[in-house]
């Protein structure tokens, strides 16, 4: 954003770019949305896209690029070992994190295969602030376990803590300290994405440093986001108002021993990478590059998405550049918050995040109120969001269920793809389906996937509920 002074007191942030390639959007009507969310199974990740209005799935692969990242596309060099693209992506991660090893993969969690491939042991475990889907499952299937340690803050939607990705770091030296010899590492997620986008503080990133150095325990960063925490700490962190995104970023990077991260969020392309300054890390995982991402001059990604992606770990610390898409989430929060809709606090980055288990606090969580808000709201405003919550947990080894800690339906905000107007919409929609909350009743399982079930697991609407959800929205708001 380019901020400057308003004439009428405060500041003024302005998008620092413009908008010069667009994609025409439809609006189905409720019914047409009543039987896409029935044929994808209340599942959201089954929709097709032509079937959404608004898709707020995820940020993951469709932020908008820039022209810069589109122009180095075409002059990208085409070549398996030793292109000119991957030596201009070895020079960005430089600049931008400070690390001289570099390995592309094709996403992130490739990264977190290789990094689980190489530090997991079984009895091992992976401490962190928060886990993310796939980093837990990566973590498991290598036969570790992943112990996650946030703030207490964290796990209140209600409460205004400025960094509630922050990791307890008093748990950490205790654990640490009891587990010697087995903490494959420390994981830190730089916007946690599962706790509501929420952000890490420098100086919680300081103290783990400390301990990691104390107890001589590797500290991985998540990078995927960073570019969203670093505008968090600037805005929020007292000593770094007048730091610019790059030198946060840097010393963000400059803590951790591993950077990884999936391109497909901060660099807005379709890949990955690892990065280290530590030659013994780099030797051990470029070995396994080969046998599963490709050379390690492309590591499975296209040579066009390199070079894109060159270009966007510059254009992430670009102050014009972030941003702007999390004045729309911090508005279309603020908004509901004035009404009494339940939402996590403060605004994060990543989406809105709606706390299904307060909106339908009439729904017991084995009827999966997460998901089923989830549906809901798809069948409210053709808009796709993701569930966050229990059905996005694998069940324990024994079959119980496993309760997450928050129910969340995360509305995310790709980077700089929707307007304005496109948040004006989504606070109407949800606030009328926060108005008709009764009629929705739970959902149940008709295909459930042993892993990563919340990608391809069906479910069914209890009664059939849909229904009269669809006729209410008729009768108050008409077709559309
Ligand atoms: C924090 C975080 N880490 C890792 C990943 C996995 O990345 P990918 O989807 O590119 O495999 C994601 C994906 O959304 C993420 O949000």
């Amino acid at each position: 954003m380019i901020v400057v002074r308003s004439s009428r007191g405060g500041v003024l942030k302005v998008d620092g770019f413009r908008i010069r390639v667009v994609e025409r959007l439809a609006l189905p009507s409720i019914w047409a949305r009543l039987k896409a969310i029935r044929g994808a199974g209340w599942n959201t990740f089954l929709l097709r896209a032509d079937d959404v209005f608004l898709d707020m799935l995820t940020d993951s692969g469709v932020n908008a690029m820039s022209d810069r990242q589109l122009a180095a596309m075409i002059t990208a060099q085409d070549a398996y070992a030793g292109g000119r693209s991957y030596y201009e992506l070895v020079d960005a991660v430089r600049e931008v994190f400070g690390m001289d090893y570099v390995l592309p993969v094709h996403q992130g969690r490739a990264a977190e295969h290789l990094l689980a491939k190489v530090f997991v042991r079984p009895g091992m475990v992976v401490i962190t602030n928060y886990h993310f889907t796939t980093s837990k499952a990566h973590v498991e299937l290598a036969g570790g376990e992943m112990i996650e340690i946030p703030v207490p803050q964290a796990l209140d939607t209600t409460s205004d803590y400025p960094f509630k990705g922050d990791m307890d770091v008093s748990r950490l030296e205790e654990l640490i300290s009891s587990m010697r010899g087995r903490v494959a590492y420390v994981r830190l997620e730089a916007v946690a994405n599962l706790l509501g986008g929420q952000p890490v503080s420098m100086k919680n990133i300081r103290l783990v440093r400390e301990l990691c150095d104390k107890f001589n325990v590797p500290l991985v960063l998540d990078a995927s986001m960073i570019d969203w925490n670093a505008y968090f700490i600037k805005e929020r962190e007292p000593g770094y108002a007048s730091k610019s995104l790059a030198e946060i970023v840097r010393e963000m990077a400059g803590y951790a021993d591993i950077i990884y991260m999936s391109a497909r969020k901060a660099p807005a392309v379709r890949g990955g990478l690892i990065a280290t300054n530590k030659r013994e890390y780099y030797e051990k995982l470029v070995v396994l590059l080969p046998v599963y991402e490709g050379f390690p001059s492309y590591g499975g990604m296209s040579v066009k998405e390199l070079a894109a992606m060159a270009v966007g770990l510059k254009e992430m610390v670009d102050e014009s550049l972030v941003g702007s898409e999390l004045e729309l989430i911090r508005y279309v929060v603020e908004e509901l918050d004035k009404r009494r809709v339940p939402v996590v606090r403060p605004p994060g980055g990543l989406g809105v995040h709606l706390d299904a288990a307060r909106f339908l606090e009439h729904l017991p969580r084995n009827l999966y109120p997460a998901a089923s808000l989830t549906g809901a709201l798809y069948l409210a405003s053709g808009v796709r969001a993701m569930e966050r919550g229990t059905m996005s947990m694998d069940r324990a080894r024994d079959g119980r269920e496993v309760y997450a800690d928050l129910e969340l339906v995360r509305i995310a905000f790709p980077r700089r793809t929707y307007t304005r107007s496109h948040a004006e919409y989504l606070v109407d929609r949800i606030l009328w389906l926060y108005e008709n909350r009764d009629a929705v009743k739970g959902l149940k399982w008709v295909y459930e996937p042993p892993v990563l079930r919340f990608f391809l697991g069906r479910l069914e609407d209890i009664g059939g509920w849909g229904e009269e959800l669809a006729r209410r929205y008729e009768r108050d708001l008409g077709e559309y």
